[in-house]
């Protein structure tokens, strides 16, 4: 790919424009701030890891210039404010929601066929919000969460089993907060399910640590996390640019699919060249339909939150 715009310099952003340069993903990664000279400085300073790291993708970094932006394939948005401890991400709305509009239509302008990632939270909200601001088919606007969450969940199953991470395999459902769907019961060790290696408790334990995954960073550093939220971006920007074919967690717009219409959430979709190819229906028990149900409500009561702003 020529270009990939990231918009956001700051722990999340500079962190995916990294993975995605050490991942020489494209020719050129612009990184974009509003903060003078901060996009510059963290763009140079991965940029002079290239020869130490072997990659070739040209990091540029440039202040609220979005002429610089012009022609990318993909845009990942990170922008906004993160969460302080004692707070969910359900309390940045208001800040956040014209600020991901803003960028949304400034980012269009000039890259108006761009598949746009987002990573702002409350990050289901924020997709809807930047698909508003798109105007654009849904399958080219969807958000990083999935990944992400998954990433924990495995990293916590790793842990438990002291197997590599590598070998799990988990998917999951629903928003990006506290009430997010880990699926124990598509969740395996390469095949082997896990329901056959862990009792009910301890991956009862395992889940609900996953569901506060974030919030266990945020009380830790004082800030949200940014390794492991970047990786992910980097792997969906990479399953785009390379038309993998990858089925992942992604925040994407439902119409219909698991009795949900008109709401972005967390589904197992496939990921290529197109985006959002391809959002995949897995059957869920009674139980896990009540989850989903319960996680859909709680996004439904934030996007309620966003129409009140009317700035759409
Ligand atoms: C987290 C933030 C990025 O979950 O939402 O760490």
């Amino acid at each position: 790919m020529n270009k990939i715009t990231v918009i956001g310099a700051g722990n999340v952003g500079a962190t995916t424009a990294n993975v995605i340069a050490q991942k020489d993903l494209a020719r050129e990664v612009v990184l974009l701030d509003i903060k003078e000279g901060l996009a510059e400085g963290k763009a140079l300073d991965i940029w002079q890891t290239s020869s130490i790291l072997h990659f070739n993708t040209r990091v540029t970094g440039v202040t609220n210039d979005y002429l610089k932006t012009k022609g990318s394939g993909v845009v990942v948005i990170t922008s906004g404010l993160p969460r302080k401890p004692g707070m969910s991400r359900d309390d940045l709305i208001k800040t956040n929601a014209g600020i991901v509009k803003e960028v949304t239509e400034r980012v269009i302008k000039y890259s108006p066929d761009a598949i746009i990632i987002v990573v702002s939270n409350p990050l289901d909200v924020m997709t809807y919000a930047a698909f508003l601001a798109a105007n654009k088919a849904p399958n080219k606007v969807f958000g990083m969460a999935g990944i992400l969450d998954t990433g924990r969940y495995k990293a916590f199953l790793a842990d438990a089993l002291s197997v590599s991470p590598e070998d799990i395999h988990a998917m999951l459902l629903g928003g990006h907060g506290d009430t997010m769907v880990p699926l124990p019961r598509y969740t395996s060790i390469n095949g082997i399910p896990v329901t056959e290696l862990l009792g009910p408790a301890v991956i009862e334990k395992i889940v609900e640590r996953t569901r506060k995954g974030g919030g266990e960073l945020v009380r830790l550093m004082g800030t949200s996390a940014w390794y492991a939220p970047g990786a992910a971006v980097a792997q969906m920007v990479e399953a785009i640019v390379d038309d993998q074919k990858r089925i992942f967690p992604v925040c994407a717009m439902l119409k219909g699919e698991y009795g949900l219409k008109d709401i972005y959430l967390g589904v197992p979709v496939k990921l290529g060249k197109d985006g959002v190819e391809e959002i995949i229906e897995i059957s869920l028990n009674a139980e896990e339909k009540k989850l989903l149900k319960t996680s859909a409500e709680s996004v439904q009561t934030v996007m309620k939150v966003l129409d009140d702003l009317k700035i759409f």
